[in-house]
């Protein structure tokens, strides 16, 4: 396809001498159509040139030399220049790429970039929660764009399988593992256990130093606690994995925080060379007051055992080595600002490289406020992630037997649009923003939402199906789409690639979430303005195109989120 925004770029290089890649950047898109496809604020320049804004608009544009056959027209609004693209031309670019183009979008500007992503990461003997859902499901989004666009991308699920808990875990079910079912039901059952061992703990101090006793046995590689320990995390990862299965996540590497046991020494070893380690009550820990970060990071508790912050350093260096990255992304929960801060403050005294530790980027995301009502389960504010997507699934298939009783495959659909809705839903509002989950709002058909961007797509599909074929691309009249609603679906498709550049440019997946709600109320305009199966076969055939051109790219980009599209529903 032409690349609009570079050619007008070069045009304005040639007369200020500037950077075309520069020049580029500062192309922005205009919301308002009145004003072109592409504006060039002149106000960066104005202090380079000395000149007043508007003046230097003008001037450009009495000097711009662009070819007619692209650009039909400048102007000169403000100190903006404004330029209009030739419409015929754009609507032949993007449905010739499309036709020509199974995957429509994908590219390579990422190629030679390796980027880690570290989502999901329960933790291991506790419930798979909704917060986890967002890390999974923005985590996934990402891995699935980055990797779209030619990186080579690897997926780490950096589960919580370490710590002093499981020491108390052991324990506990050496005392009490008969009493409970816990290959039935893994992780309510060691829930309990370890609920019950904290009770004991805080009565018996006895008991309490025999747990932290079982952790250091399983540091040391005792094979009765480490026998137990697999045990918990194997039966917590089969449970995980019917929510992995429901959302159809996936991952590259499993290697969670007890993988780092054995590199923690180095870690400490580095640290001590340093010259920044030091002792604090018993502990070692890397004070970073100078550093504007009032808590100092903890590397050794006082009786030995290492941290959640040791683990993560010690998986810094590990991914340095292993992956070569450009970027490592953690997508974990804002509670979490403070100990990225620091963990990536003291990364920068293991003594790699630069281009590492400016790699690393935390990528934080709000809450979710509850539903309330039956969602909540015995333990107080806890949902399960399981629960809730079944219930999704359910109330999915109820909608469906009210609207469309005589679907085929009701199931199959229930689950893509009940999960789907949940999907969407996370991904919808930038990522930052606390979240009220809403069942209502969630699968309104009619509402910003996962349902509404999947309806879309099927009515797509039923128009193709009632037109009983498909025109080739060769036959299409481009000027019959220069109504206002297929101008406005061609631009949105135009940008399809550029949409997902910004995701990965901001870490966002919201930008193309936001992007197939325009483009599937810009389908409902254009279907409200025109009727797709008329008279004039020139003019069906390129309504027909253009119909198909928009479900192709919402199925993409819903796919790309991790929503699956029903063909009906
Ligand atoms: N298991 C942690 C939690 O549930 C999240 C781990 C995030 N990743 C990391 N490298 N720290 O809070």
């Amino acid at each position: 396809m032409i690349n609009f925004k570079q050619s007008i770029a070069k045009a304005i290089a040639s007369i200020v001498n500037i950077d075309e890649k520069e020049l580029e950047s500062y192309i922005e898109i205009p919301k308002d159509t009145n004003n072109g496809d592409y504006a060039f604020p002149c106000f960066r320049l104005a202090k380079e040139l000395k000149k007043a804004p508007q003046i230097i608009a003008n001037d450009i544009k009495s000097n711009i030399q662009v070819d007619e056959n692209i650009i039909e027209k400048v102007e000169v609004a403000g100190g903006y220049l404004n330029f209009y693209i030739h419409q015929e031309l754009m609507t032949k670019e993007v449905l010739e790429e499309i036709a020509n183009h199974e995957a429509y979008g994908k590219s390579e500007v990422g190629k030679g970039k390796n980027i880690v992503i570290d989502y999901s990461a329960p933790n291991i003997a506790k419930p798979f929660h909704i917060g986890h859902l967002r890390s999974t499901v923005i985590g996934g989004a990402l891995y699935n764009i980055y990797k779209y666009l030619g990186y080579h991308t690897i997926g780490v699920n950096h589960l919580g399988d370490y710590g002093t808990q499981f020491g108390k875990l052991i324990e506990g079910y050496k005392l009490w593992g008969k009493e409970y079912n816990i290959e039935e039901d893994p992780i309510n059952e060691l829930t309990k256990i370890y609920i019950r061992i904290n009770q004991v703990c805080k009565e018996d101090e006895k008991v309490l130093e025999q747990c932290r006793m079982n952790f250091k046995l399983l540091e040391d590689g005792d094979p009765y606690c480490t026998e137990i320990w697999e045990k918990f995390r194997k039966l917590s990862l089969k449970e995980f994995q019917r929510v992995y299965d429901l959302l159809g996540s996936q991952f590259d590497s499993w290697n969670g925080e007890a993988f780092y046991s054995d590199k923690m020494p180095e870690v400490i070893e580095i640290l001590e060379k340093s010259g920044k380690l030091i002792e604090s009550q018993g502990a070692k820990i890397i004070d970073l007051e100078d550093k504007g970060i009032s808590t100092p990071c903890i590397i050794q508790k006082s009786n030995g055992s290492t941290t959640y912050a040791t683990r993560d350093l010690a998986a810094i260096l590990y991914r340095a080595r292993t992956y070569d990255f450009d970027k490592a992304l953690y997508i974990v929960s804002y509670e979490q600002t403070l100990h990225f801060k620091q963990v990536f403050e003291v990364a920068k005294l293991l003594g790699i490289d630069e281009k590492y530790t400016n790699g690393l980027k935390h990528v934080p995301f709000g809450m979710v406020s509850l539903p309330t009502g039956k969602m909540s389960t015995r333990e107080g504010n806890i949902v399960k992630l399981e629960e809730l997507l079944n219930e999704a699934i359910e109330r999915a298939k109820s909608i469906i037997e009210e609207k469309n009783p005589e679907l085929e495959n009701k199931d199959e659909v229930a689950k893509k649009v009940g999960v789907g809705a949940v999907i969407f839903n996370d991904l919808s509002n930038s990522r930052i923003k606390d979240e009220v989950f809403d069942w209502n709002q969630i699968l309104n058909f009619q509402g910003e939402t996962g349902p509404y961007v999947q309806y879309t797509y099927v009515r797509t599909k039923s128009v193709l199906e009632k037109a009983g074929y498909m025109p080739k691309i060769e036959d299409i009249q481009f000027e019959k789409l220069l109504d206002e609603a297929s101008k406005n679906i061609i631009k949105l498709l135009y940008n399809f690639e550029n949409i997902l550049e910004q995701v990965t440019e901001k870490e966002e997946p919201s930008i193309l979430a936001r992007y197939l709600i325009e483009l599937a109320k810009g389908f409902s305009n254009f279907y409200n303005d025109n009727k797709i199966l008329v008279e004039d076969k020139d003019i069906q055939n390129a309504r027909i195109y253009l119909t198909y051109a928009v479900g192709k790219v919402l199925k993409t980009g819903s796919q790309l989120l991790g929503i699956e599209m029903p063909n009906k529903m």
